[in-house]
């Protein structure tokens, strides 16, 4: 996705902005650039890594102490210089980056070339500068009041950084569906669409919202609606630090994030896990208890591995809390007609609280009167202020593209909720006690599967020639191999599929040959027949097996090709275990074929577009 660095302040701003467009880099992007407003405005763009901005950068004289900055993800336009942000007006005056898409970029453009405006890129931002230059003809006009007037006739979305040569000094910034933090330090401000680009030089942020707008300069900022309407808001501190967003000598951010699980699952569950009661105190409902115990129906809306993470809470919240469940992509649900009743809860699932679907599709909840919560990382994200309430998993910054230790913190959030929902209703103390006291086990169970890793390497490196996968499970590990088969997918770009065991004999079945092996998930739980069947299914068709069962299941190294274990624990809790192994094959097999893990091709951390 796109990343905004801005900078205004007494130090040179140019090592400012690199070093947060390097901070940004795990987003994904194709193009990067930077303008600096010194005696003049200049401004440097490049194709491909930084390293080429950094190097076309060389000999240039960038001296200044205020300028803008940013990682492009292509949405209109091909990967190119000419495409590259920041965009310029005719005369070179005036530099904007933006993230999100304008979608009457059509409609601006052709009225400003009919005003004479030469554009020079295939994007729809390049309309937007164009427009500020035409607005700022009219005497008197500032530089924000030409953003404000601009972005009041844009349909869409943008996040956006604008300076101009003639206000040294000043940077504008604006919100609207796509994120905006401003850093606020001693003497100097700065502008990110992401805290972790700033959070080297200051902790304290204010996160603008959407209509809002603001102005940044030495003497400081004011922050305003479009109706100019001045709206105060004091800094807040961000918990992370600029340690926690660092690989800390690991090979990749993703070997680092999946390393830090076990104190992941205790920072999650920290506070929150009454044994005694067995129950889960969750301040973030305290507001919306008493409602909270009248809902009658629940809607989970999310993407990719939030997704599966909210079907393994399906069946949790259904087998132990006993309410009607509800699963939806947030890309379908917000173009359905969802049937919604007062007594209906949405909740939102989201690491970074910024996807536009799921986010779409909890303003649509909320204005057919559903209560809504979110699950979400992301402290202080959309998402997060948009729900009446929610629970933060508390991962810390998740960096990998690949979604690790969100994930398992995003399914143990839903035992907890299933222990809040569950002894709000009909769940006994002995049942909440077991779930509690299986839930505090968890880490050091992740902890001895983590220390097999040369293990699912080992695996991973006898299964480097497929090309296909299919993945499958039952019950809870249904959902659990979804996921398993989109870490695979999008980290080593082999063809994996997930699908319920079930499924097999109606059609994926007639896939298996020894050139396509299958990844069953079949520890020792209430369907294990079932899906041993499946895995002499797969054998009879001379396919190969990895099995992955539950340790003391000697049977299983009879029948598949290669097993993994796992520690025996509840039902319920066994996708928390699972996805460790399933999270390291995909990781080795990815490295084996010489892949970044870190930065999957096409992929991007926060998916911030439809
Ligand atoms: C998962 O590994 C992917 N990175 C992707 O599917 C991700 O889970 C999805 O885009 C949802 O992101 P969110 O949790 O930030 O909303």
């Amino acid at each position: 996705m796109c990343g905004i660095v801005g900078y205004v302040g007494k130090k040179a701003a140019l090592p400012i902005l690199m070093n947060g467009l390097r901070r940004l880099e795990y987003r994904g992007y194709d193009s990067a650039g930077v303008a600096i407003v010194g005696e003049s405005l200049r401004i440097v763009r490049s194709v491909g890594k930084i390293q080429s901005l950094d190097d076309r950068l060389f000999g240039e004289k960038m001296i200044g102490f205020m300028g803008i900055a940013h990682t492009r993800w292509a949405t209109h336009g091909v990967p190119s210089e000419a495409n590259a942000h920041p965009h310029t007006d005719c005369r070179g005056n005036i530099a904007l980056v933006h993230n999100g898409i304008i979608e009457n970029y059509r409609e601006l453009k052709e009225q400003l070339e009919s005003a004479g405006h030469a554009f020079r890129s295939e994007t729809d931002t390049e309309a937007l500068v164009h427009l500020i230059e035409h607005l700022l003809k009219y005497p008197g006009t500032t530089l924000a009041d030409a953003v404000r007037s601009a972005v009041r006739r844009v349909r869409g979305t943008y996040g956006i950084a604008v300076v101009r040569a003639e206000e040294p000094g000043r940077v504008v910034v604006a919100r609207l569906g796509s994120p905006i933090v401003i850093g606020v330090g001693g003497g100097e401000l700065f502008v990110a669409s992401d805290a972790n680009a700033i959070i080297g030089h200051t902790r304290r942020v204010i996160f603008l919202d959407d209509g809002e707008m603001a102005v940044l300069g030495l003497d400081g900022y004011q922050i305003s609606s479009l109706d100019n309407l001045p709206i105060a808001k004091e800094p807040e501190d961000l918990e992370w630090t600029a340690e926690a967003a660092q690989k800390n000598g690991y090979p990749h951010f993703m070997m680092k994030e999946m390393s830090e699980q076990p104190e992941v699952l205790r920072n999650t569950m920290r506070g929150r896990l009454n044994a005694k009661n067995g129950n889960a105190v969750l301040g973030g409902l305290r507001d919306v208890a008493d409602q909270a115990r009248e809902i009658d129906r629940l809607i989970v809306v999310g993407c990719g591995s939030a997704y599966y993470a909210a079907q393994v809470g399906e069946y949790m919240l259904e087998e132990y809390a006993g309410i009607p469940v509800e699963v939806e992509l947030a890309s379908e649900f917000r173009y359905r007609k969802p049937i919604i009743t007062s007594r209906t809860a949405v909740i939102a699932v989201s690491q970074s609280g910024e996807t536009a679907d799921t986010l779409a599709a909890i303003r649509e909840a909320k204005m057919k009167g559903a209560l809504t919560l979110g699950i979400v990382n992301a402290v202080g994200s959309t998402i997060a202020r948009e729900t009446d309430a929610g629970v933060y998993s508390h991962a810390g910054p998740e960096i990998g593209v690949a979604s690790t230790k969100a994930y398992l913190s995003q399914v143990t959030v839903f035992a907890l909720l299933t222990l809040f929902f569950g002894r709000q209703r009909q769940m006994s103390l002995s049942t909440g006690k077991r779930i509690a006291k299986e839930l505090v086990r968890l880490p050091e169970l992740v902890t001895s599967l983590l220390e097999r890793t040369n293990e699912y390497r080992a695996v991973a490196q006898r299964y480097a020639w497929a090309e296909d996968f299919l993945y499958m499970g039952r019950k809870y590990c249904a959902p659990a191999a979804f996921e398993g088969a989109l870490k695979l997918k999008e980290l080593s770009y082999v063809h994996a599929e997930g699908y319920a065991a079930g499924e097999m004999k109606h059609g994926p079945i007639a896939l298996i040959d020894e050139g396509f092996p299958s990844m069953v998930l079949c520890p020792v739980d209430s369907v294990y027949e079932k899906t041993k069947s499946n895995v002499e299914e797969i054998r009879a068709r001379r396919g190969k097996v990895i099995a992955i069962t539950t340790e003391g299941n000697n049977e299983m190294s009879r029948l598949a090709d290669d097993v993994l274990y796992l520690p025996k624990t509840l039902e319920m809790l066994v996708p928390v275990l699972m996805a460790v192994p399933l999270q390291l094959f995909a990781y080795h097999a990815a490295v084996l074929r010489g892949f970044d893990p870190d930065m999957p091709r096409n992929l991007a951390k926060s998916v911030t577009v439809e």
